[in-house]
């Protein structure tokens, strides 16, 4: 993602009340599943996502505090009672994310978008690669799934030669996402897919579910 700083957004994320700024602020124990998506830029998809579905709990990790700030004003903006609260964000980079979140704590999380690293000495950068979704694999639930999409098919392609090594099964996969009128049903765009789906790009999505340990 093309990254303009905005003066004051470090300050502003490190004071918004939507932010969780250490582990121990993460509720434990509310008796709703906790959904994450991870690298949520502007957050379009989590706050559409939180609306949609108010008894889950939804956390938006971002590295950036010049994208995350988008999503922290747009909802500073709505009235009171419109604000969702089922709704937080983490900024941080993945690679720490068994520091954030116990073993077995999350039901889903989304990659949307990944940011493809093209270089082959980058691959370990990858969301979808083995290494992260190892550390994916220990915070999720028995059964917990990860869904991820993309423009992208060499990225596409290395997601899917990658799950299995993570402990992962394959639940869906395809290569034309809007052409699936039933998976489409239950599909929340994305900005990227927006932009990308706009251009004519397929959007390709798996499903993949964690094996036991
Ligand atoms: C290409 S954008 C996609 C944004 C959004 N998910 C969408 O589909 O519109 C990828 C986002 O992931 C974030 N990101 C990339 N690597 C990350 C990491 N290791 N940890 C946290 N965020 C990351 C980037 O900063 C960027 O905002």
């Amino acid at each position: 993602m093309r990254l303009r700083h905005i003066p004051g957004s470090v300050e502003e994320i490190e004071k918004s009340g939507w932010v969780y700024h250490d582990p121990d602020e993460i509720p434990s124990g509310t008796g709703h599943p906790l959904y994450i998506e991870i690298g949520m830029g502007k957050g379009r998809f989590i706050i559409d996502n939180a609306f949609s579905y108010p008894d889950i709990d939804f956390i938006g990790i971002e590295m950036y505090e010049s994208v995350m700030v988008k999503a922290t004003r747009r909802l500073d903006a709505l009235p009171d009672s419109e604000k969702p609260k089922n709704l937080h964000f983490i900024r941080m980079d993945a690679k720490d994310i068994n520091d954030y979140f116990p073993e077995g704590s999350v039901d889903r999380i989304y990659l949307n978008f990944s940011d493809p690293w093209p270089k082959t000495r980058h691959a370990h950068r990858r969301l979808p690669s083995a290494g992260f979704l190892k550390r994916f694999h220990r915070i999720l639930k028995d059964g917990g799934e990860i869904e991820f999409k993309t423009d992208n098919r060499e990225l596409f392609d290395f997601a899917l030669e990658e799950y299995d090594k993570a402990g992962f099964d394959l639940v869906y996969s395809t290569y034309d996402l809007h052409s699936d009128i039933e998976a489409m049903k239950a599909n929340i765009m994305t900005e990227y897919e927006e932009k990308f789906s706009a251009k004519g790009n397929k959007i390709y999505k798996y499903t993949i579910r964690r094996r036991s340990a």
